[in-house]
């Protein structure tokens, strides 16, 4: 299939290609579906990652790869690149996604029944890495402040540190839009630091930063960074990760959990497609962020005139709309109408507490089918 990998407005049919997305919003939904919600992209990744895997599969053997030291070796130039840090030689190392990584972590640096610090809301595998593990899940709630700017609830935080061994930071923050500053982060982890909690921070969506975004080791060397290509090239589906350790006991005892667990590696396609995106992809993203700052924008614009009850903060990050819609009806109308119009996105309250009332939109789509998708949502909410 030949394409403009910057031609963002191109609709490209996702159906039957297996996607969660689309093909799975019927049964995840009960029925057909605009689909909003799953995080990943309508759009063609870049077309350097296809010809590199394409390059590779021409190759007829696929035999188990190696532990991948391009992609390593790519991995910390691209943070160096695009994020400014570069990890010491040796620290970075592989795993086979980021949620697997997530609940790996929880293994390694608690006990079961020791508390773990999560701020919802929040992506809800963070709770759920705490659940299965048979940890306690210590909920810290962000604080909102009505016009949907999100902070952290420091007083709480201090009193919670004192308990936890852990504590597990979405950075950017997934649903709420923050990027968080420097001097928030900096604030954390000197409160952490000082309690002998260690952050494991996810950074899975950095790259589609708008602000300016700190790796949290950059700041406290004493820390796990997780990420990977798969949020911000749409290359999820591969699989695999990386995991940033620049202190030595923690790196040995996360790496002696993901050996245990066996998830440190990271098939053939995967550590083709990173090692092309981080290599050769920085200019389709640059014009991805672009595409994306314009539909947060047209998304702003339509809320205004449409939905003006709509609490709707632009994201400082990415694609994921945060909408607070309580002034539309309860949880469960919402839901009932959202069937009605056959649109499908995330419910706030999966979010865990904080959730309520309000929904996550994922507008990472051509701008013709947000535009469909805002339709619905008007008529989801003026019923
Ligand atoms: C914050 C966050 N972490 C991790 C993931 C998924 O990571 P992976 O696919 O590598 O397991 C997502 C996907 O939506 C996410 O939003």
């Amino acid at each position: 299939m030949a394409y403009d990998d910057t031609d963002f407005d191109k609709v490209i049919p996702r159906q039957g290609t297996g996607s969660l997305k689309w093909d799975g919003a019927h049964a995840h939904f009960g029925g057909e579906v605009l689909p909003m919600w799953v995080a990943d992209m309508d759009f063609a990744v870049p077309r350097i990652v296809i010809a590199d895997l394409q390059k590779r599969l021409e190759h007829p053997i696929f035999g188990y790869p190696s532990n991948g030291p391009d992609m390593l070796q790519a991995a910390d130039d691209w943070m160096a690149k695009r994020h400014g840090w570069r990890p010491e030689p040796g620290v970075t190392g592989m795993v086979s996604g980021v949620v697997p990584a997530l609940f790996a972590a929880v293994r390694a640096f608690t006990q079961p029944g020791d508390p773990v610090i999560v701020m919802p809301p929040v992506y809800p595998p963070f709770m759920t890495a705490v659940r299965k593990n048979a940890r306690e899940l210590l909920l810290v709630p962000l604080q909102n402040n009505g016009a949907g700017v999100y902070e952290m609830h420091w007083a709480a935080l201090e009193n919670a540190v004192r308990n936890a061994k852990l504590l597990l930071l979405c950075s950017p923050h997934n649903p709420t839009g923050r990027v968080w500053t420097a001097s928030e982060l900096q604030r954390l982890g000197a409160l952490c630091a000082s309690a002998g909690c260690v952050v494991v921070s996810d950074e899975i969506h950095a790259d589609l930063s708008h602000a300016e975004h700190t790796p949290f080791p950059a700041l406290f060397p004493r820390s796990v960074l997780l990420t990977s290509a798969g949020k911000s090239f749409n290359i999820a589906g591969m699989g695999g990760g990386i995991a940033i350790l620049p202190d030595p006991e923690l790196r040995q005892r996360f790496h002696d959990e993901i050996h245990r667990s066996q998830i440190h590696q990271i098939n053939t396609c995967a550590l083709t497609a990173m090692t092309s995106a981080w290599r050769h992809g920085a200019e389709w993203q640059t014009a991805l962020r672009g595409y994306l700052a314009d539909n947060a924008s047209f998304m702003g614009e339509y809320l205004t005139h449409a939905l003006p009850a709509v609490v709707y903060r632009r994201p400082e990050f990415g694609y994921l709309a945060w909408l607070d819609v309580h002034r539309y009806g309860s949880d469960e109308t919402l839901a009932r109408r959202l069937r009605q119009t056959r649109l499908g996105l995330n419910p706030g309250p999966s979010f865990g507490p904080g959730g309520e009332g309000f929904v996550r939109l994922n507008f990472a789509t051509p701008r013709s089918v947000l535009e469909r998708g805002l339709e619905r949502l008007q008529q989801t909410l003026l019923g």
